[in-house]
């Protein structure tokens, strides 16, 4: 059986460096993984991964290693890996099959490859490895226990597959966690995701009219990110509630259409279709730079983008331009791909510190407890808070305990107005 497939071995030791630089930065992780090297808790264990392959998630699987664990890796995203990571971690003796710039095909070839591997664990980021263990690997459903998933795209899918009755293994929704969406997402996709548009334009955001579709965690962030470097920023929702507390957060909230005429760069963080199409590309200033950072690249219609266009030249790395039929011209980052993890190297080290804690210990937890009934289960809460104390220590961060007193007013109906 083929064992890995990297573009380049020889990237190896850059790769080393990379991850010893996250692991610098990801102080939780690394007091789980002690105790995991003491432990074992994941020994004689196959785990089957598909995940960004970034130097975070470099630390994550050497964190499973030091469990024990066997580790199959795939990539999640067709041009998200870093390869000097993939090679490095191949070298380490895992199955790693992931490369950047992957056709569609090799994608899946990639995770198929993975499957092969029988894993009882898995991990998935959007959800597309558990999607063809069902549809297309059914075989491998006996062995799993349980699955993990990474992000909210992927935790609605699984949760429309549990509804129509499809889904035949546990799920434990990493993302729903309180220490994985209220940083990760906001804070991890607002800095990444402008550092992302910053390598692939390097243009000047202050006084640029930036457009925020979908004010959900991730575009809070950017939102947030995008107007403390001097952007005009503009929100487009379709939830009144999130579409209020943008307008009283102080942005500009109008129907896409509206925002298509006046936006200079337009971001779009759904997890839906189909946001910016040919009627909006229609529509936009000369110039117009479109970006996407949600989970899959259906956002900005691409193929409408084709369609306008009578030429595309590739003008700097990630960055294409289409000039329409008019002259105009529209310049898309990554094609359309997450720009944070496209274009740039995906969150920082200390958010995903966070994230990746909950995975190790979720996936400790699926492997430890009985199996659980095929659902999209929550993180434990106690899972949840040890991230948050950790975090914190780390951050040589106290915060201050209960009274006695205090416990007993908090639990009481009794006391009112003295
Ligand atoms: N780039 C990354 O590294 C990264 C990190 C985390 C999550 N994600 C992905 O980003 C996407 C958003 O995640 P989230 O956690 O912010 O989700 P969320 O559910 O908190 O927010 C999504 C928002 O988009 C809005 N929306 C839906 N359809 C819309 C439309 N047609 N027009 C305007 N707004 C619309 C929703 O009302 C909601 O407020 C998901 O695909 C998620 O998987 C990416």
């Amino acid at each position: 059986m083929e064992n890995l497939k990297v573009k380049d071995n020889t990237l190896a030791p850059k790769g080393r460096l990379q991850i010893e630089w996250a692991s610098n930065h990801m102080p939780v992780l690394n007091q789980i993984k002690k105790r995991f090297d003491r432990e074992k808790p994941l020994t004689n264990l196959t785990l089957g991964a598909c995940l960004h392959v970034t130097k975070e998630t470099g630390v994550l699987i050497e964190t499973f290693l030091a469990a024990g664990a066997e580790i199959a890796l795939c990539c999640s995203n067709p041009l998200s890996t870093q390869d000097d990571v993939a090679a490095a971690l191949a070298e380490e003796g895992v199955h790693v099959f992931a490369w950047r710039e992957q056709t569609p095909e090799e994608y899946y070839w990639c995770i198929d490859k993975v499957i092969d591997y029988k894993p009882l664990i898995t991990l998935d980021d959007g959800a597309d490895f558990i999607s063809i263990v069902h549809s297309k690997r059914p075989e491998a459903l006996a062995k799993i226990k349980g699955g993990t998933e990474e992000t909210t795209t992927g935790v609605l899918r699984l949760r429309a597959m549990e509804k129509a009755g499809a889904l035949k293994y546990a799920i434990i929704a990493v993302n729903d966690a309180h220490t994985k969406y209220l940083f990760d997402n906001r804070y991890g996709t607002g800095q990444s995701t402008i550092d992302g548009i910053l390598r692939a334009t390097n243009i000047l955001l202050a006084g640029k009219n930036f457009v925020v579709c979908g004010y959900g965690w991730c575009g809070r962030g950017i939102a947030m990110r995008a107007q403390g470097m001097g952007a005009n920023v503009i929100v487009t929702e379709i939830d009144p509630l999130r579409a209020l507390e943008a307008a009283m957060n102080g942005f500009r909230v109008m129907p896409m259409a509206e925002a298509a005429t006046i936006g200079d760069i337009f971001l779009t963080a759904t997890g839906d279709t189909s946001i910016i199409r040919g009627e909006h590309m229609q529509e936009m200033k000369d110039g117009a730079i479109l970006a996407n950072s949600g989970h899959f690249n259906v956002e900005i219609s691409v193929k409408d983008l084709e369609e306008l266009a009578t030429s595309k030249r590739t003008m700097r790395l990630n960055l294409d331009e289409y000039s329409l039929k008019d002259g105009r011209k529209l310049f898309l980052v990554a094609e359309g791909r997450l720009v944070n993890l496209a274009a740039a190297e995906g969150h920082p080290s200390e958010v995903m510190d966070m994230s990746f804690a909950n995975q190790s210990l979720c996936v400790e937890n699926l492997a430890k407890t009985e199996k659980m009934p095929p659902k999209v289960h929550p993180v434990p809460k106690e899972i949840d808070l040890k991230v948050a104390y950790l975090k914190l220590n780390a951050m040589k961060i106290g915060i201050d305990r209960l009274t006695k007193e205090q416990e007993k007013y908090l639990a009481t109906w009794e006391e009112g107005t003295i």
